[in-house]
């Protein structure tokens, strides 16, 4: 596995390739959800490129950019052992520079739900793809469903800029328990991730709902508020794959999401259905 640090270094690492190249960006803390990403990209791709970078803007002032979890050691090590063929890590100043240019969320879809809860998060996020993308030239590249609304944008935004690469959605990976993966689970006590558990348990008994044929988005958001009800929750949303509100589940084009703080951890969730 080679090791770039700089857009150079990931360059001549890239040069004398030819085939297919598969993608997954990353903010490192790597846990198994990554590792699906990686083992599609190593299973559909000649060459996989992993990059490990905290992207600064896409997070609001107070957030937790300084306590985000970097675990370089351990996530070279599952890097390598999964098979990557060039870890990309590059530091702050390789990747900005004073007074740029940036890429702007869309005013509609961007700035509802998780871009309503966080003002500018996704210009911040659409911004260091775009430029991730233009770094490595990817065939495709991979995203996860978790994060559905940053995957919408993407999407988004490499048709709007006709950029060539294949956008490739990938489930969401859960403990045994039903708890979503997500790199900011470290910040929960024992008891908070107890607590963590209604987000998911939510989402199953909507999940549920739609099975029994109630397909109300009205109803089913009041269950699982009631599922919900201890937790600090931000939005219960109901939206069509285009991620416009909808007041009727439409099997093959729904989107259940949650976020919800349990102590001052913020966690996001969803189904999709
Ligand atoms: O989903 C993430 O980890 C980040 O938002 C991403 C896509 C790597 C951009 O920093």
């Amino acid at each position: 596995m080679i090791i770039a640090r700089s857009v150079l270094e990931l360059q001549s690492a890239l040069d004398p390739r030819d085939g297919t190249i598969g993608f997954v960006p990353t903010m490192g803390a790597l846990h198994i959800g990554h590792r699906s990403l990686i083992d599609a990209a190593r299973r559909e791709n000649d060459t996989v490129v992993v990059s490990i970078f905290v992207n600064p803007t896409q997070f609001l002032p107070g957030e937790d950019l300084s306590k985000y979890p970097r675990r370089e050691e351990a996530d070279f090590k599952i890097c390598e052992l999964s098979g990557v063929d060039v870890l990309f890590y590059p530091d702050v100043s390789g990747m900005y520079g004073e007074d740029e240019v940036r890429i702007c969320a869309p005013d509609g879809r961007g700035y509802i739900l998780e871009g309503a809860s966080r003002p500018g998060h996704f210009d911040g996020v659409l911004t260091v793809v775009m430029k991730l993308l233009n770094q490595v030239r990817p065939t495709r590249a991979y995203f996860g469903k978790k994060d559905a609304q940053q995957l919408a944008l993407i999407t988004q935004m490499v048709k709007n800029f006709f950029m060539d690469v294949e956008i490739v959605p990938m489930d969401t990976v859960r403990e045994g328990d039903g708890l979503a993966l997500s790199s900011r689970n470290v910040y929960l006590s024992p008891q908070e991730r107890v607590e963590a558990l209604k987000i998911s348990a939510s989402l199953k008994r909507a999940t549920k709902q739609v099975m029994q044929g109630n397909l109300s988005a009205e109803s089913i958001r009041q269950e699982m508020a009631s599922i919900l009800e201890p937790l600090n929750v931000e939005y219960i949303a109901i939206v069509n794959r285009a991620f416009e509100s909808i007041d009727e589940v439409i099997l093959g084009n729904t989107i259940i999401l949650v976020a919800a703080r349990v102590g001052t951890t913020r966690l996001i969730d969803n189904v999709w259905m």
